[in-house]
């Protein structure tokens, strides 16, 4: 059986380690692996794959960046040719990217069956670009991975039950074996930080967050505003924005850093006292290593992580500084995300429904 795995961006390459992964262990499955080129900086994509150790993408279609229709036109186009070359049995489209929405639709109209992994989740939220990839994704894939019992109930309310299986989440996977491979290492984390005194890490992408100058001034400056020093691991899109603006990122409590490779950033939240985020994936693997989680969002498509403020939202950017320095929460936190085995389940229903 043949699968095409369609990736893009970065969070989608650590859901494609698990998958190659579980792909590697049946032997009646061929994996093909195609890079859209979303995401193109050595930093954002060639270590997840060197890291991770995912094997090199069969082909790269090397899109790059664009506005949201030029950049998903273009995958069109390119997918609709390497589909007609490999004429997958599925092809397997992940999360909610441009990347996602284009591997879809060129798969669907070409009489071919297209799985979602990540299927279900909502922020409800219709000015997130990635809210409209993830339902129109829903509603044209054939097969439905859930990660968690909420998605689920999504996916059913949208008439989706039938398709719907849910196998954990993925990512959750990768984490809990990075976590464990990075155990007792001294995270990296920009000059000027000491990895064995308390401190916090942040990453801020979202173009809610970085795209208006007034907002991102506001949250920068609260973060500047900690006692504890803040690794800020910045995106090139932050990067940008906050140059566009004149906006110093460093100064006060925040250190800036280039994006760092997966096992880094899973070494340094699991030792941070705090982590602020606008990133789904972040939020997760913080409630996963038991770091408290302040996300920059007026929602989240994560609810579980909410239970008993390991992750709390703050929308206002007033609120940030006392939200990050809040006490570390004693209650346990439930296996929401699956047992570590969700791509291994993915795999197999593929299988059995081929
Ligand atoms: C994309 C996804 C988002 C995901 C994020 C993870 C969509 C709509 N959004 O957002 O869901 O959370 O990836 O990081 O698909 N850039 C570089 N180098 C790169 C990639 C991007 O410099 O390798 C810069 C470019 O200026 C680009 C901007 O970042 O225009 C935004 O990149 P893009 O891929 O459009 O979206 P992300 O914000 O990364």
């Amino acid at each position: 059986m043949k699968i095409l795995s369609v990736v893009g961006a970065r969070p989608q390459f650590v859901k494609l380690a698990a998958i190659a992964d579980a792909a590697a262990q049946r032997d009646d499955v061929e994996h093909l692996i195609v890079h859209t080129g979303q995401h193109y900086d050595a930093a954002m994509s060639d270590v997840f794959f060197a890291d991770l150790r995912i094997p090199a993408p069969d082909v790269n279609l090397a899109i790059g960046s664009g506005s949201h229709g030029r950049q998903t036109g273009a995958m069109l186009a390119g997918m609709d040719e390497v589909l007609e070359e490999h004429r997958p049995d599925w092809t397997l489209v992940y999360g909610d990217t441009n990347s996602t929405l284009a591997g879809t639709l060129s798969a669907v109209k070409m009489h071919l069956k297209v799985a979602h992994l990540e299927a279900g989740l909502r922020s409800f939220n219709r000015r997130m670009p990635e809210e409209h990839n993830r339902v129109l994704t829903d509603h044209a894939a054939d097969l439905l991975l859930a990660p968690t019992e909420v998605a689920r109930t999504h996916l059913a309310a949208e008439g989706l039950a039938e398709r719907t299986l849910v196998t954990g989440d993925v990512m959750t996977d990768v984490c809990l074996r990075v976590a464990a491979s990075v155990e007792g290492a001294e995270p990296a984390l920009p000059e000027g930080i000491d990895p064995t005194a308390e401190f916090a890490v942040a990453t801020i992408h979202r173009a809610d967050n970085t795209d208006d100058p007034e907002r991102l001034r506001a949250i920068i400056r609260s973060l500047q505003a900690l006692e504890m020093p803040l690794a800020l691991f910045a995106h090139p899109r932050l990067v940008a924005k906050a140059k566009d603006a004149g906006i110093e990122l460093s100064g006060g409590a925040v250190h800036v850093g280039a994006p760092v490779a997966y096992p880094d950033l899973v070494g340094a939240v699991k030792q941070a006292r705090a982590v602020v985020t606008d990133s789904g994936g972040l939020q997760k693997e913080a409630y996963l290593l038991g770091t408290p989680c302040s996300t920059v969002r007026t929602e989240t498509e994560w609810v579980e992580t909410l239970e008993d403020d390991w992750n709390r939202l703050v929308p206002d950017p007033s609120e940030l500084t006392a939200a990050v320095s809040r006490p570390r929460p004693t209650a346990d936190r439930p296996a929401h995300y699956g047992d570590g085995r969700a791509a291994l389940r993915s795999v197999d229903a593929l299988r059995e429904n081929d």
